[in-house]
């Protein structure tokens, strides 16, 4: 789908039915036994209970982007690897005065699940052990596969809960059985229950990882708790598993984050659920790739007043995510996702002499002998001074997984400390999280901060305010009195 002469208003409207359909539930009445109350705040972190125990991940979809992020977490903790690109694990947050040469860890610096607490479970529609899946998916190499065979083997798929009608390109024998979607639900539910149990974690977070299922729309089904629930007993088509996996983590009092661009959470039902429950929830599809780059090199452009003609963007990838976006269904939640992060950054309607005519096309094309080693291609058209065109092109040769991996860490320690922090974790959205996502989400009627320094400013502020540190503004005239 080709964007042009498009107000951002009018994009808006069209592309993010939550703003129209969202209401914040006031007093709130848990609906559902939440997780265990968390420890008492301690002197050094405020109101941030301590991260105390095992962390437990729960993955539906262990696919290429779950066996990446596993395998890579236990080959850190044995020595084995550094975890590149994990802002939580390498990232360092400035305190003060820069001349105050305080730059700690943000592990260091609010209290994070340690990795060697989180302990990991998933749900699939193969039967495949997360060895065999991350085998298949051939991100990582073979060699450092097998060095962590024990640990990965003993990770097997529960039966998934699965529709063939919203994931057209896949279908596989390890599905649960249930009357209604209630039903399945329920059995969910007790797979949560069993996990903590048997894992002994203290705390739970769900990552979803799983497919990109067919384009829907918010319905009537999706208003409330009550019509959600009513839907989920009456089998209701527009519910799709992803929902269903959502809405039962919810119900456990489980954060809940979406890998994948599903609308998933993104419905009043699931804010009403978050909020009632303390479950946090954030935005959906994770920024990975050429949407990485767009959100890198847009706010540049903007910034030095910079104007854009067009922007086309192709894509040639082979794994299962590309077969699965080889249908025109989970494509048109994918392309959806894809298109919107320009115009929220680039603000036309503020801007129209510089982006207000601008083309934006988003192609992706399933090709199978490049694997999970995508293929992005964009030709950007920009003008200058005077109105002179130039061009700029970008190939980049990336690693999909590789990517992702580090932001389902980041997403999973970020998520539970959202849910140990008395301030967030009753708010639902995590809007300080928009970093990680091409859809990030936002309260209603507020339209979501795609620029990646923006993003990045706001998590370490939010990470700032929550230590009772000063926010840093970059204003800086003290230094100069
Ligand atoms: N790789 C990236 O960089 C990236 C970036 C952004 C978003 N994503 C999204 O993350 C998701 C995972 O990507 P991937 O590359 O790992 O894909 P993948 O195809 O390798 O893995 C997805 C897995 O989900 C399983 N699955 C599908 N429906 C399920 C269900 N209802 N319950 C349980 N399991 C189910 C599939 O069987 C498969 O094993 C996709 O939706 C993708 O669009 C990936």
């Amino acid at each position: 789908m080709a964007t042009r002469n498009k107000s951002a208003k009018t994009a808006t409207k069209s592309r993010t039915p939550r703003v129209e359909v969202m209401n914040h539930p006031t007093n709130p009445k848990p609906s559902a036994k939440p997780e265990a109350k968390a420890h008492s705040s301690s002197r050094n972190n405020g109101s941030i209970a301590h991260a105390k125990g095992k962390l437990g991940v729960m993955i539906p979809g262990m696919g290429a982007v779950a066996t990446t992020f596993v395998a890579g977490v236990e080959a850190v903790r044995k020595g084995l690897a550094k975890p590149i690109g994990s802002l939580t694990q390498m990232g360092t947050v400035r305190l003060g005065k820069r001349t105050d040469g305080r730059s700690p860890k943000i592990k260091e610096f609010v209290p994070l699940a340690g990795l060697d607490d989180l302990v990991f479970t998933g749900w699939d529609i193969f039967e495949d052990n997360m060895y065999e899946a991350a085998s298949n998916a051939g991100v990582l190499d073979q060699r450092l596969l097998d060095q962590l065979k024990p640990f990965l083997s003993s990770v097997t798929p529960r039966a998934a809960v699965f529709d063939h009608n919203y994931v057209k390109k896949i279908d596989g024998p390890n599905v649960k059985k249930g009357k209604t979607k209630m039903d399945l639900a329920e059995q969910l539910r007790d797979d949560i229950r069993d996990f903590k149990k048997t894992s002994g974690a203290s705390r739970l977070v769900t990552m979803w990882c799983g497919s990109t299922e067919s384009y829907v729309v918010a319905g009537e089904a999706h208003q409330s708790v009550k019509s959600f629930e009513k839907a989920l007993r009456e089998n209701d088509e527009t519910i799709a598993p992803s929902m269903v996996y959502a809405y039962a983590s919810m119900m456990e009092g489980v954060p809940f984050a979406n890998g994948a661009p599903n609308l998933t959470v993104d419905l009043p039902v699931m804010l009403e659920l978050s909020r009632q429950n303390e479950a946090p929830i954030c935005g959906k599809d994770f920024k990975t790739g050429q949407t990485l780059m767009k959100t890198i090199l847009a706010p540049g452009f903007k910034a030095r007043m910079l104007g854009l003609n067009g922007w086309f963007s192709t894509n040639i990838l082979g794994n299962r995510d590309g077969e699965v976006l080889d249908d025109p269904g989970s494509f048109k939640t994918k392309e959806e996702s894809k298109l919107s992060v320009l115009e929220h950054i680039l603000q036309p309607d503020l801007y129209p002499e510089l982006y207000g005519d601008m083309y934006h096309k988003v192609r992706i094309n399933y090709y199978p002998p490049r694997g999970d080693n995508k293929e992005g291609w964009d030709n950007i058209d920009i003008f200058g001074w005077l109105g002179y065109p130039m061009q700029i092109k970008v190939d980049f040769l990336c690693r999909d997984s590789i990517l992702a991996a580090p932001i389902v860490l980041d997403l999973v320690l970020l998520m539970d400390l959202a849910k140990r922090c008395s301030e967030l974790r009753g708010l639902g959205i995590q809007e300080w999280l928009s970093f990680y996502f091409k859809s990030p989400m936002s309260a209603p009627g507020l339209y979501p901060e795609h620029d990646l320094f923006i993003q990045l400013m706001k998590l370490k502020n939010t990470l700032r305010h929550l230590k009772g540190e000063e926010l840093i503004t970059h204003l800086g005239l003290e230094y100069y009195d």
